[in-house]
């Protein structure tokens, strides 16, 4: 299938949202064929290093063998189960992610994305607590197809769904390199002391929970300062209000420790799973401690799906962990980390367009200004970098929140080599030179 084909196939059958259908600006996009590693191909046979992990979900390379092994085995075994019965991947999966949960986080509810999964840690948090709002970041995605998660995601612009989900609101994201609280040793107290006197005067109800990203992703990432989530943690608990980390991005070793929450000495109340949890294949979990979980339970609180236990997923999420702890992929995560903060730090000594670099383990962000001085964002810049990037060979993904678009965001997968690093590395820096030259030319 060529170019042409497929703009056909999308102008003529595709709701075109800009997840994935041909829109103005968006007509040079590969049309992805196969993948092999680290590696996508498109149609035309072109590699590209895959440093967006496809959709943050393929962090354990595309098709690594072990999940295939385990996926091929159940479809020849049984290829959907009732969720009304046990099934014996369901079980095994049950076990092998309650053993690898900080404590006391035990108990876990299977779905199938993140946006399921959210959504029912909510409802959960609702029913243990018997409160009503909820409180996100304001730079937070958390889901686009729910109500409720799309309600909670204030960073991409929640005005464009029209109606929000009641009991919804949002606080101050610790955003260090922007805030104009930030700058002092009280950056954390003022961030939260002003967004929960706003909070306190915004609850309709009995406040219940409030969720956020160890790491905000989407949002570009942005790592909330030392001591944030400890002391919005007892905040929250001071109001009765229980604390979700949603670590969609951020879990099973992509920060370079199992659990992105694991940076401050903090347990949330409650815990969401889900992208390379199936190592391809969609599962997602809620995780949350054995009192909760009765608390929640007696209340009334379920949540499933059709598909939400089937053997071949819950084997795929078997195999995901296997992988990441048979080939050590949370200290390969940090290692990772390590290898592209310093070749992104020596870009920056004479890229004067790199205004901050933040991230953990294998979530990177470089944050693109027009000056360092006043910070202005590169919006146009960052896209000419990505572009620039996926025509040499390497797919990177820009983001931001509240207008901005200025962040390349890396999410190179966990078991890439250090030679496929430093690769990738070398085109960003060739393509942000490139676009920067570009920009000077322009504006001369
Ligand atoms: C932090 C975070 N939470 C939730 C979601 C929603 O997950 P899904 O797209 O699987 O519904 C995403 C998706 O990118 C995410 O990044």
């Amino acid at each position: 299938m060529d170019a042409k084909q497929a703009k056909a196939i999308s102008d003529q059958w595709m709701i075109p949202t800009p997840a994935g259908a041909y829109m103005a600006g968006l007509e040079n996009r590969p049309i992805i064929e196969r993948a092999e590693g680290i590696e996508v191909i498109d149609t035309t046979g072109k590699r590209y290093l895959d440093f967006g992990s496809g959709q943050m979900a393929a962090a354990l390379g595309h098709n690594h063998p072990r999940y295939v092994a385990s996926v091929k085995r159940s479809l020849e075994t049984i290829s959907h189960s009732t969720k009304t019965f046990l099934n014996v991947d369901r079980l095994e999966l049950h076990r092998r992610l309650g053993e690898i949960l900080t404590p006391p986080l035990q108990k876990t509810l299977f779905l199938v994305s993140g946006s399921d999964a959210i959504e029912a840690a909510i409802d959960l948090a609702r029913k243990a607590t018997g409160g009503v709002d909820v409180l996100a970041l304001d730079m937070a995605l958390h889901g686009s197809t729910s109500f409720v998660t799309r309600s909670l995601t204030f960073g991409w612009g929640r005005a464009k769904h029209r109606l929000a989900a009641p009991g919804t609101s949002s606080i101050l994201t610790p955003y260090a390199y922007r805030s104009p609280l930030a700058g002092g040793n009280d950056f954390v107290e003022k961030c939260l002391q002003l967004s929960f006197e706003m909070a306190d005067a915004n609850f309709t109800a009995k406040p219940a929970a409030v969720i956020l990203e160890p790491v905000l992703s989407a949002g570009g990432i942005i790592v909330p300062p030392p001591g944030y989530v400890k002391a919005l943690t007892k905040m929250a608990h001071d109001r009765g209000m229980l604390v979700i980390m949603d670590e969609s991005q951020t879990g099973l070793g992509k920060t370079g420790k199992m659990w992105g929450h694991l940076y401050e000495d903090v347990v949330p109340d409650i815990m969401t799973v889900s992208k390379h949890f199936g190592a391809g294949m969609p599962v997602s979990a809620v995780c949350t401690t054995s009192e909760i979980a009765q608390q929640a339970v007696d209340n009334g609180y379920f949540a499933t799906r059709s598909h939400a236990c089937d053997p071949i997923a819950c084997a795929a999420g078997v195999a995901s962990i296997d992988i990441i702890q048979q080939e050590n992929l949370v200290e390969r995560a940090a290692a990772i980390g390590r290898r592209m903060q310093s070749a992104i730090e020596a870009m920056a000594k004479d890229v004067e367009a790199i205004g901050d670099i933040r991230g953990r383990g294998v979530l990177y962000g470089i944050e693109l200004v027009e000056d360092r001085g006043t910070k202005a964002p590169a919006s146009d810049l960052c896209r000419a970098v990505v572009a620039q990037c996926q025509q040499d060979g390497l797919l990177v993904q820009s983001r931001g929140s509240h207008g901005r678009m200025n962040v390349v965001r890396l999410v190179p997968p966990m078991v890439s080599t250090d030679a496929e690093i430093d690769r990738g590395m070398e085109i960003l820096e060739n393509a942000l030179r490139a676009a920067v030259r570009g920009q000077t030319a322009k504006a001369a």
